[in-house]
C-alpha cells in the first residue's frame, strides 16, 4: 500500500457535501476530508507524552462550506476550517502560529498542496482558543474528473510530531486491552483500604486527573497535577486540601511539602507521569518529606 493510500484509509468525512442539488448544472465537487493522522498538533518542550512539557495542543474541529458552479465549465469549492487549542503549562507565550495544509489528491498522488498559518491568541490568561480560517476557494473543471479526487486538510506535522501522534494513537488502542487482561484488585479499592487501615494524617498525591483517587482521602491533602480535570468534590471530608497546578518536578523544585502540610507525609499515591525516570524522581522527592513508615 502506498503512503497516500494508507493515509486515505483514515480519512474523517467532514461537513462539506460532495454534490449540490437543486436547479442548475449537476455538480460533482470533490469531497473535503480531514486526514485523521494530521487532525491534532501537540508542541512539547521535552518528552512528547509529558503533560508538564506541553506548550500547545491544537486540533481540527470541523470544515464547513459549499460547492457552486463557477464560470461556464467549472465548479468552485469554498470552505472554512475550524480549529481549537489549549495552551500548555510549558507555554511561554500567548500567541501561536501553527501550520496547516490543504491538498488536492487523486488516489495516492498529491496534485497540489499549500501550507497556511493558523493563529491562536490566548488572551488575558485564557487557556483555550479557537480559530477559523478565511474562506478557502478551490476551482475545478467540471466533470469528467476522477472520482478519486479529493481535498484533504490537516496540520502540517514535523516527522517527530507525526511519530509522537502515531505512538499516542497506538497507546490509546492498546489501553482497553491491557485493562481487560488485568485480573488483580482494583487500584482504587486498594487505595480505599489503605486509607482505612492507615488513617493517615497527611496525604500526598501526584497525578489527580478527575479526582477519583484524591476523593478517597480524608487526611489533609496535597495534590499536584499540571492539568487538573476535576469532575467531583475532592474537598469533602478533608480538613484541608492544597492543589498545585504544575508538573511534579516543578513542584518539588519550588515548594516544600513539609511546610505546606505542617509535617511529614504518611501516605502518598504517585500516579503522575507513568514513566520510570519520572516516577523515580517523584519517589525520591516524596520520600524526603515522608515518615519512615510511609
Ligand atoms: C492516570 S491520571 C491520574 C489518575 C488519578 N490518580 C486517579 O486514579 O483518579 C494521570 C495524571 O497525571 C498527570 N500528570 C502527567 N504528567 C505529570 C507530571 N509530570 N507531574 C504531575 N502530574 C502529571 C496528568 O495530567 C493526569 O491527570
Amino acid at each position: 500500500m502506498t503512503r497516500i493510500a494508507r493515509l486515505a484509509a483514515l480519512l474523517a468525512p467532514l461537513g462539506l457535501a460532495a454534490c449540490a442539488s437543486g436547479p442548475g448544472p449537476k455538480l460533482d465537487c470533490p469531497q473535503v476530508a480531514m486526514l485523521q493522522q494530521a487532525d491534532r498538533l501537540v508542541r512539547v518542550a521535552g518528552a512528547a507524552d509529558d503533560v508538564a512539557a506541553r506548550i500547545v495542543d491544537a486540533w481540527v474541529t470541523g470544515v464547513a462550506g459549499k460547492c457552486a458552479p463557477h464560470g461556464d465549465a467549472g465548479e468552485r469549492v469554498v470552505f472554512r476550517i475550524g480549529f481549537a487549542a489549549t495552551r500548555g503549562v510549558a507555554a511561554r507565550q500567548n500567541r501561536f502560529t501553527l501550520p496547516y495544509f490543504v491538498a488536492i489528491t487523486e488516489g495516492d498522488r498529491i496534485i497540489a498542496k499549500q501550507v497556511y498559518p493558523v493563529r491562536f491568541d490566548f488572551r488575558h490568561g485564557a487557556t483555550q482558543a479557537v480559530a477559523t480560517t478565511k474562506p478557502i476557494r478551490l476551482d475545478f473543471p467540471r466533470a469528467p474528473r476522477s472520482a478519486a479526487q479529493q481535498v484533504l486538510v490537516g496540520f502540517q506535522l514535523t516527522p517527530a510530531e507525526r511519530a509522537a501522534a502515531r505512538a499516542e494513537r497506538a497507546m490509546t488502542i492498546a489501553a482497553p486491552e491491557v485493562m481487560a487482561h488485568h485480573a488483580g484488585a482494583d487500584y482504587l479499592d486498594c487505595l480505599r483500604r489503605l486509607h482505612r487501615a492507615l488513617a493517615p494524617r497527611r496525604y500526598l498525591e501526584i497525578g489527580v486527573w478527575r479526582g477519583e483517587s484524591l476523593a478517597l482521602a480524608e487526611a489533609e491533602s496535597l495534590a499536584i497535577d499540571p492539568d487538573f480535570q476535576l469532575d467531583r468534590d475532592v474537598l469533602a471530608g478533608k480538613p484541608a486540601c492544597h492543589l498545585y497546578s504544575c508538573g511534579s518536578d516543578d513542584f518539588f523544585a519550588r515548594h516544600d511539602p513539609l511546610a505546606i502540610l505542617g509535617g511529614p507525609v504518611d501516605l502518598a499515591f504517585l500516579d503522575g507521569m507513568h514513566r520510570f525516570e519520572f516516577l523515580l524522581r517523584d519517589f525520591i522527592n516524596t520520600s524526603m518529606s515522608a515518615t519512615a513508615a510511609a
